[in-house]
C-alpha cells in the first residue's frame, strides 16, 4: 500500500481517485482536513476497502510514525501543504508551519520508519514530494523556460516555503539516503478544485452572476497542464524515477491570465449562456495587483519525457472545456465548498481593499 498525505485536496483527491481506478494497492490518506480538504471530493471511494482516510497532521510524528507502522507502506506520497499565494500574502504562519516544519517532521517520522526496514522493503521504498514551478520564481518574456538546472528563487512567501521544503527533501537524501523525488510541476487545473484559484474562480463567479477579478494588466504568464496529466507524471517518478532527482512537470500550455478568463468565458456562453444574452466577459473588472505578483511561469519537462516517457494527454483546449463542464455538472460540490469559511476569505481578499 502507500501512504498519501494531503489527498483531500485538489490535486491529491485526483490522485487518489486514479490510483484506485487504475489498480488495487490500498491508500492510507492523511489529510488535516483544513479548509481545503473535502471529503466530498473522495464521495465515490466511502464504501471502497481499499481507501482510508486518517485526518491528523504531517507534522505530527506520533500519528504519522504509529500509521508507517501499522501499515508498512512501500511509498509516502506528499502532497500536503498550504497552497494558496493570496493566503500565504495575508498570513504566512501556515505555510511555515506545514510546508516547512510540516515537510521536516515527515521527513524525520519517514527516516525512522525506513531505517527500522529490512532489507528487501527498504530497497523499494520511495518517499516523493509534490512540489512547485514557483519556486524558481519569475522570468522575463523571453527568458527559456524553467529545468531543474534553475536556482531556486523563490518570491512570494507560498514558494519559498516550498523551496524550504524542496531543500530538505534533498538534504534527508544527501545526508541520510532516504530515497527520494521531488517533482516541480505548473499550475495545475481540473475537477475539484478550489474556488479561490483562478480558473475554478471564475467559472464559479461567471455562473453566480459576479464580477470577474482580474489581478493588474491580467498579463501575467502561467503554465497549465490538466491536474490528470500531473498525476500520471507524478505515477511514472514512483514507479521509474532516479533516486535523488528531481523532475519538472507541464505541458507547454503558456498563457496570458486574461486569456484563461476570457476563454472560460466563450465556453460558458456556448455551454451555459446568459439568461440575458450577453457575454460572459462582460463581468470581467480589473482588480489591484497581488503584491510581489510573478509576472511569468514556464516549464522545460523535457527531462521527464527523455527519461520516463511520460507525456500529457489533454491538450488545453481539451482540458478546459472538461473542466467547464465538470463544474456545470456538479452544482452540489461547489455550493457546499462555498461554505462560511469561503465567504470569509473571498470578503478578504476582495472586498477589503486587499
Ligand atoms: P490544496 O490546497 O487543494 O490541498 C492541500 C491539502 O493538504 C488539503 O486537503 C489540506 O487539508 C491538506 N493539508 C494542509 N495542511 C496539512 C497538514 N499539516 N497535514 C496534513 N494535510 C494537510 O493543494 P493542491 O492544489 O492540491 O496542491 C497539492 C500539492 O501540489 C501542494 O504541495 C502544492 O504545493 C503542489 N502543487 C500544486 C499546484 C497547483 O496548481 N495547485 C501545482 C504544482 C504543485
Ligand atoms: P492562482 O490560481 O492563485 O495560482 P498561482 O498564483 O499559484 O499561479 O493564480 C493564477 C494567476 O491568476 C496569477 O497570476 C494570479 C491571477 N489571479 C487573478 O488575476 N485573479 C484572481 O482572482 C486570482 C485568484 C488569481
Amino acid at each position: 500500500m502507500i501512504l498519501v498525505t494531503g489527498g483531500a485536496g485538489f490535486i491529491g483527491a485526483n490522485f487518489v481517485l486514479d490510483w484506485l481506478a487504475l489498480n488495487d494497492e490500498p491508500v492510507i490518506n492523511l489529510d488535516k482536513l483544513t479548509y481545503a480538504g473535502n471529503t466530498e471530493s473522495l464521495q465515490s471511494l466511502a464504501q471502497d476497502a481499499r481507501h482510508t482516510l486518517v485526518q491528523g497532521d504531517i507534522g505530527d510524528r506520533v500519528l504519522v510514525s504509529s500509521l508507517l507502522a501499522r501499515h508498512q507502506p512501500r511509498a509516502v506520497v506528499n502532497f500536503a501543504a498550504e497552497s494558496h499565494v493570496d493566503r500565504s500574502i495575508h498570513g504566512p504562519g501556515e505555510f511555515i508551519q506545514t510546508n516547512i516544519v510540516g515537510t521536516f517532521n515527515l521527513l524525520e517520522s519517514v527516516r525512522g520508519y525506513w531505517q527500522g526496514l529490512s532489507e528487501a522493503p527498504k530497497e523499494v521504498f520511495r518517499f516523493l514530494h509534490v512540489s512547485t514551478d514557483e519556486v524558481y520564481g519569475s522570468l522575463a518574456k523571453d527568458d527559456p523556460a524553467f529545468t531543474e538546472s534553475n536556482h531556486l528563487e523563490p518570491n512570494s512567501p507560498y514558494s519559498a516555503s516550498k523551496a524550504a521544503s524542496d531543500h530538505l527533501v534533498r538534504a534527508w537524501h544527501h545526508t541520510y539516503g532516504l530515497p527520494v523525488l521531488t517533482t516541480n510541476c505548473s499550475n495545475n487545473y481540473g475537477p475539484y478544485h478550489f474556488p479561490e484559484k483562478l480558473i475554478p474562480l471564475m467559472i464559479v463567479n461567471a455562473l453566480a452572476g459576479k464580477l470577474l477579478p482580474v489581478y493588474g494588466d491580467g498579463l501575467q504568464i502561467r503554465d497549465w497542464l490538466y491536474v490528470k496529466d500531473h498525476c500520471s507524471a507524478i505515477r511514472r517518478v514512483l514507479e521509474a524515477g532516479r533516486l535523488g532527482e528531481t523532475y519538472n512537470v507541464g505541458g507547454w500550455n503558456e498563457k496570458a491570465n486574461l486569456e484563461i478568463v476570457h476563454t472560460v468565458c466563450h465556453l460558458l456562453d456556448e455551454l451555459r449562456p446568459r439568461a440575458d444574452g450577453k457575454p460572459y466577459q462582460d463581468q470581467i473588472t480589473s482588480v489591484t495587483d497581488r503584491p510581489g505578483h510573478d509576472r511569468r511561469y514556464a516549464i522545460d519537462a523535457r527531462k521527464l519525457e527523455r527519461e520516463l516517457g511520460w507525456k500529457p494527454l489533454e491538450t488545453f483546449e481539451s482540458g478546459i472545456r472538461k473542466t467547464v463542464q465538470w463544474y456545470l455538472d456538479n452544482p452540489d460540490w461547489v455550493a457546499h465548498v462555498q461554505s462560511g469559511a469561503y465567504r470569509q476569505w473571498v470578503q478578504k481578499q476582495y472586498h477589503s481593499g486587499g
